[in-house]
């Protein structure tokens, strides 16, 4: 079969290939351990599994939902964002649950580009900013993120460049995969941005609850709604990824406009799943706590891995991850990554699948317990002494 134009340029993507090739050597019997992938292995809150279970066990739940989400999701998501971000939502106009925010990435490019609409992606930065761009006809254009502007935008020299092309950016803070924290005058800048070139700023915050004590939202700055809108997630935030649970909030414009796409490509979600993500959008503080302590500790651990290594690295960091430069004499953290798959049978991401301005880090992922981290520095240390 010939396929279409518009995946030419776009291949399969890096994880789904890097696991085939996992599971291939898992089934020769190596045994690989997997720090790469930013899923949560804890469970969700033991609360919200049995509101799963007690409503699907229901005989009047499973049909179709409506296309923008029940009123108790959509009020749960309005007072979430009201008590951890201080930012006010009309939960019937400005609020619209997803099936996770990559799939909102896809419905908002598709909503607003043009063949040849150009987009400005961050690099490094997650890699399905560019691919949806690809797919929805529209040209990436990259803005260089780097250490030593603290991988936030370096908006003179975008003011440098020709913007009369742009309609969206992408941003994300706490950044993925740097693990640069958020900044509210980054988040004012973003917005004067938008808003002085008419460019719709998309920021994407799903690792604001993850290491970080001080989540904020680009929709916290004053006129904000004008010109941005906002992706979440309860996918890192509550140990729920494979629920696919995601939310778009802002102006109620643009929430009809995306709705507009969205409504034709799906039919709402299971209504057990959005009372259960309602319950877990009211957790108190003391369930984030200890997740994160969990996590806080692993992260120790990562770094003595790094360490073993010489990689060097931030100690403050948010999200599921820790990133890191890799020592001088590796020429790219794709040959770093392929020598400890291959001789320690540990799987690091590199950072050049996030962008060319990632190629010297690599990204170790904090979602495996302690004991695979020992493991990993044990059969590291193996390696190196053997070298
Ligand atoms: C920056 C960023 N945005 C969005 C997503 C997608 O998350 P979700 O599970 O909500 O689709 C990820 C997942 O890894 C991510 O790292």
């Amino acid at each position: 079969m010939k396929l279409s134009d518009r995946l030419n340029g776009i291949g399969e993507y890096y994880f789904s290939q890097k696991l085939k090739e996992i599971q291939e050597m898992n089934q020769a019997g190596d045994n690989v351990i997997n720090l790469g992938i930013g899923s949560p292995d804890l469970p969700p809150h033991p609360d919200v599994i049995k509101t799963l279970q007690d409503e699907s066990a229901k005989p009047n739940v499973h049909g179709y939902q409506g296309y923008k989400g029940v009123d108790i999701l959509r009020n749960a998501f309005a007072s979430w964002y009201n008590k951890w971000y201080g930012v006010s939502l009309n939960p019937v106009t400005e609020i619209l649950p997803l099936m996770g925010s990559k799939e909102g990435i896809m419905h908002i490019c598709m909503t607003y580009l043009n063949q040849g609409d150009e987009v400005l992606i961050p690099n490094p930065g997650y890699p399905t900013y560019s691919s949806a761009v690809q797919l929805a006809g529209g040209t990436c254009i990259t803005y260089d993120l780097t250490e030593e502007n603290n991988w936030f935008v370096d908006f003179e020299n975008l003011e440098t460049r020709d913007l009369s092309r742009v309609k969206l950016m992408w941003a994300n803070y706490p950044q993925m995969p740097t693990g640069q924290l958020p900044d509210t005058q980054q988040f004012e800048a973003l917005v004067a941005f938008g808003k002085k070139h008419d460019i719709l700023i998309c920021h994407d915050n799903p690792y604001s609850f993850i290491l970080n004590k001080n989540p904020i939202s680009i929709l916290a700055v004053e006129g904000a709604k004008e010109t941005a809108i906002e992706l979440n997630s309860l996918s890192k935030s509550h140990n729920m990824a494979g629920w696919r649970m995601g939310v778009m909030v802002g102006a109620k414009e643009r929430i009809e406009e995306v709705l507009r796409f969205k409504s034709n490509m799906d039919s709402g979600m299971f209504l057990p799943l959005q009372l259960a993500a309602a319950k877990a959008l009211s957790l108190e503080q003391d369930w984030l706590e200890q997740v994160n302590a969990v996590y806080a500790n692993r992260k120790q651990k990562a770094y003595a891995l790094l360490d073993l290594l010489n990689c060097t690295y931030a100690k403050e960091q948010a999200g599921l991850f820790v990133w890191a430069k890799i020592p001088a004499g590796y020429q790219s953290g794709f040959k770093l990554s392929d020598e400890i798959l291959y001789n320690a049978k540990v799987f690091i991401t590199p950072g050049g699948i996030f962008g060319q301005a990632g190629d010297g880090f690599i990204r170790v992922s904090l979602c495996s317990p302690e004991e695979k981290f020992d493991l990993s520095i044990e059969r590291i240390q193996k390696f190196l002494t053997a070298k």
